[in-house]
């Protein structure tokens, strides 16, 4: 069974009476085990996606079944749920709490997952084996080097040993080698079996999932997993680009959309 079902999704969004449609008929499916990167500039729509997804945000039509169950037909908790317990999240900001340590910050999700303080223990140190930094357990977040810090966001989002992994320009902050390490960290937990969408404007980083997903203004322009390209897709024959790809504007703040 899929993963991920994603049929004619589309989003618009409606704030003080100004409409912006971002995605348009986005239909494709994931299985297990997939390693699918998202291409596209700067406002195609990228983190709109991922935030449907991730159920970060709800789509304004089409249908989307997250593990073959209808995402529309779950209350919020519900919703909550499956996002707490079955996604793992990061970010190209890392998203860390400041204050705490790397191993209260790795464990976090367990928290509300019914774990006892034995298991986050047991499981935070095997994390912290697992992303290469096991002397850096009781270090603060300012206290870590970009990589690193990533390197706790992706443990973080492995906590609970999620169904999906959902990063969002992982390596957008990081320079080039530690861009790198994050990339051989990513496909290492793919090949122990992690499904992984990652969206990135790296066409090097890119060449390396096994399928890549480009979306232009909002539309899926190809998909290497179906072939399908239109003309004006010239991204997806997974040469390097030229130029380096243009800075990405500041993503905003993820936010739960209201209904
Ligand atoms: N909450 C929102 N309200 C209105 N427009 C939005 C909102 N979030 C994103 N957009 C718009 O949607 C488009 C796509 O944004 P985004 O998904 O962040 O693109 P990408 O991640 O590919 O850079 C942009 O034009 C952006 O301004
Ligand atoms: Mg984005």
């Amino acid at each position: 069974m899929a993963l991920l079902e994603l049929e004619s999704i589309t989003k618009t969004f409606v704030e003080d009476g100004a409409t912006t449609p971002v995605l348009h008929e986005i239909s494709f499916t994931i299985e297990p085990g997939e390693f699918v990167a998202i291409m596209g500039p700067s406002g195609s729509g990228k983190s709109t996606l991922m935030n449907i997804i991730g159920l970060l945000d709800v789509a304004s039509s089409g249908s989307y079944l997250f593990d073959g169950k209808n995402v529309e037909n779950l209350s919020d908790n519900e919703q909550a749920n499956v996002r707490k317990t079955k996604i793992g999240f990061v970010f190209q900001s890392f998203n860390l709490l400041p204050r705490q340590i790397t191993l209260d910050n790795i464990t976090l999700p367990m928290v509300y997952n019914n774990t006892t303080k034995l298991q986050r223990a047991k499981r935070g140190h095997d994390l912290l084996e697992e992303v290469g930094l096991v002397d850096r357990g009781f270090y603060r977040p300012g206290q870590l080097s970009g990589g690193e810090k990533q390197r706790v966001a992706i443990a973080r989002a492995l906590a609970n040993k999620p169904s999906l992994i959902l990063a969002d320009e992982p390596t957008g902050n990081l320079d080039t080698a530690n861009g790198k390490k994050i990339m051989e960290l990513i496909l290492k937990l793919n090949k122990a079996g992690n499904t992984i969408i990652m969206v990135t404007h790296d066409h090097n980083l890119a060449s390396q999932a096994h399928r890549v997903i480009e979306l232009l203004d909002g539309r899926v322009v190809s998909d290497s997993a179906t072939k399908t390209s239109t003309n004006q897709s010239k991204l997806s024959d997974k040469k390097p680009a030229k130029k380096p790809a243009k800075k990405p504007k500041k993503t905003k703040a993820k936010k739960k959309a209201k209904k």
